[in-house]
């Protein structure tokens, strides 16, 4: 119960890594507001949390959006008198498979950039106040193998370009807001998965499911492990950072790639 007596918020808990990540987080004794733009979706994870005797609470809010990120904090707090933990998973690169930047739109690097970046910034600015008055906070991002730049198909990926562009740039605000941050009890660290297979209607697994066979199977060969990454890898992973297991870590990226 490395959680017990702490509160989350996570971001894009309905499905995939924020599912996996609340689920975790719940089995550790954590109290969490779950997030997401996916309202109905959201309340049946909480609702599935507390049916196992864990504590979730769900809301409908977009981390792009800055109202309903306070709203988001203030209902926190409302709930259980203190956020301890931000996870910042809501994200992703979206549908459309864009690969040459002459095919990449203004509005499109602009979403992506918004809803992988800015929306980590969001919620840390508005989340920071209250952690730094209680000395006490642990905030981890989530960023991707993408930052370092891929090569070929582009897998389950879809828009590569400002993907790699934004979850790169979570790698530059992790490490300074680490630096910011130390003295006020505030950790922050990212979390860097690779190729995560997360479940059914879920959006990577069902672009890897329309993938050629022979894609598919590159995908896995390139790994090390030999296998694509499970959503509980990832879980894992954010749970350590997120707890006092950490407490000497900060700024620091744990990579969740299999080897890659
Ligand atoms: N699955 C992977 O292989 C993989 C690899 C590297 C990084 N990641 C990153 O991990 C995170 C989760 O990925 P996933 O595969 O679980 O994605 P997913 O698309 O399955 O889930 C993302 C969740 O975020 C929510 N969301 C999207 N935009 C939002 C917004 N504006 N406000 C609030 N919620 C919003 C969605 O509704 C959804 O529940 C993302 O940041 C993604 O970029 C995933």
């Amino acid at each position: 119960m490395r959680l017990e007596g702490k509160t989350a918020i996570i971001t894009g808990a309905t499905q995939g890594l924020g599912r996996a990540i609340a689920l975790d987080f719940a089995t550790e004794g954590a109290s969490m507001l779950l997030a997401d733009i996916q309202g109905e979706k959201v309340a049946q994870v909480a609702a599935l949390i507390g049916e196992n005797g864990g504590r979730a609470e769900a809301i409908e809010a977009d981390v792009t959006n800055a109202t309903d990120i306070d709203r988001m904090i203030a209902r926190a707090i409302e709930l259980h008198g203190s956020v301890e933990i931000l996870v910042n998973d809501a994200g992703g690169s979206g549908n459309q498979g864009i690969q040459d930047i002459t095919d990449v739109t203004e509005e499109q690097w602009g979403a992506t950039v918004d809803v992988n970046l800015k929306s980590a910034f969001m919620c840390a600015k508005a989340i920071v106040p209250h952690m730094r008055e209680r000395g006490y906070g642990r905030i981890v991002n989530i960023s991707s193998f993408s930052a370092k730049g891929n090569f070929g198909e582009l897998g389950t990926t879809a828009v590569r370009l400002p993907y790699a562009a934004a979850k790169s740039g979570i790698l530059g605000f992790t490490y300074q807001l680490a630096r910011d941050l130390g003295s006020d009890g505030i950790n922050v660290n990212a979390v860097m998965p690779g190729f995560i297979l997360t479940e059914l209607g879920a959006r990577v697994h069902d672009r890897y499911e329309e993938l050629p066979e022979d894609v598919q199977e590159r995908m896995i060969r390139t790994v090390p492990l030999g296998r694509a990454g499970r959503p509980d890898d990832v879980a894992k992973a954010v749970t350590f950072l997120a707890s006092d297991d950490a407490s000497y870590t900060t700024g620091a990226v744990l990579e969740v790639t299999g080897g890659r």
